[in-house]
């Protein structure tokens, strides 16, 4: 479980998995391999570029990156690094994004029929939307917990063989089972139940289930759509303390509509928002007001728009 991979290319994944590819976008067309550098003339991510944040050990460099569904823009020009070992937290109104914006950091767009990503995501300054770079491999090391539990309706052991199976992983399975289940903060309350179905968990439970079986994978990042809102504030505590413990070995982007949550567990917050864009139509688009310190976003906002949102007056 501890032995990281995530120094090899992306492209090494088993000849069986199927890349799966995605639209470009017309914007900006990406690079067909990470060799081949960056499409803008900024630096790649690792680069010490001009980007928040570029100082430390950066994992995702986000250049110019828009999303559109069909024709209609949901998210435009976001330029943004996530630092390793951190929580970087999204928040912003409801409709600005943030999902969408999560889905491209491990590709889980491309399986949205008719989304188009444009821009460019260097995943440790590698081109992620490359052509040759195998979205199966991008998602077991970048893997996602999404807003309601969703284990498999298997048993809490099968959940987390699954993963290791699939990948054909050489492992120990009862080994990945114990220390997944460890590092979720899960085993104390399941070791003796594990061939009980997994629907047999309380909510916290099931998501702390769901979070072990993104560890049993042996992923780098971490990838959280509001991971809490279907659970009680005891179950939200455990999560986030959960978090907080995972974030010395792990990178963790969280998507939360609750600002405390953002306050308290993230190390940086990123804010968007949607606003008209003309007087013409009312049409939406997301885009990224600022990105900073946590403490400094919640203190003292460089944007007014930030502002008037963290202190209630808006969204
Ligand atoms: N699968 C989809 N198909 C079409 N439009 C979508 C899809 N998912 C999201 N959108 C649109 O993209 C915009 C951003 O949505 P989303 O990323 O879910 O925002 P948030 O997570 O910030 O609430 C919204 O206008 C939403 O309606
Ligand atoms: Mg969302």
């Amino acid at each position: 479980m501890d032995q990281r991979i995530t120094s090899e290319p992306l492209t090494t994944a088993p000849s069986t998995a199927q890349p799966i590819r995605i639209d470009a976008g017309s914007s900006a067309t990406p690079s067909t391999s990470a060799a081949s550098g960056p499409v803008w003339s900024q630096d790649s991510a690792g680069s010490g570029s001009d980007r928040p944040g570029a100082s430390k050990g950066v994992v995702f460099g986000a250049n110019d990156v828009s999303v559109h569904y069909g024709s209609a823009p949901a998210l435009v020009n976001v330029t943004l690094d996530i630092r390793e070992r951190e929580i970087t937290a999204f928040i912003g109104p409801s409709g600005c994004g943030k999902s969408t914006f999560l889905r491209c950091f491990n590709r889980t767009n491309d399986l949205i029929p008719g989304a188009k990503v444009s821009g460019r995501i260097d995943y440790h300054a590698q081109n992620l939307y490359a052509k040759d770079v195998d979205a199966v491999e991008v998602r077991r090391r970048i893997g996602m917990v999404f807003q309601k539990p969703n284990p498999f309706p298997k048993s809490i052991y099968d959940n987390l063989t699954f993963g290791p199976k699939v990948n054909r992983m050489k492992v120990d399975f009862d080994e990945v089972v114990e220390t997944s289940l460890r590092r979720a903060a899960l085993w104390d309350e399941v070791k003796g139940k594990l061939k009980q179905n997994a629907y047999s968990l309380s909510g916290g439970q099931q998501q702390r289930l769901c979070i072990a079986r993104a560890l049993t994978v042996d992923p780098e990042v971490i990838l959280m759509d509001e991971p809490c809102s279907a659970l009680d504030p005891i179950a939200t505590a455990h999560i986030e303390d959960l978090m907080r413990e995972l974030e010395h070995d792990y990178t963790i982007v969280i998507v939360t509509h609750n600002m405390q949550q953002a306050a308290r567990v993230s190390d940086r917050t990123a804010f968007f928002t949607a606003e008209i864009e003309s007087e013409d139509d009312d049409r939406r688009f997301g885009r990224l007001v600022e990105i900073g310190d946590t403490s400094k976003i919640f203190s003292n906002p460089t944007d007014k728009r930030t502002e008037d949102y963290i202190s209630g007056r808006f969204g």
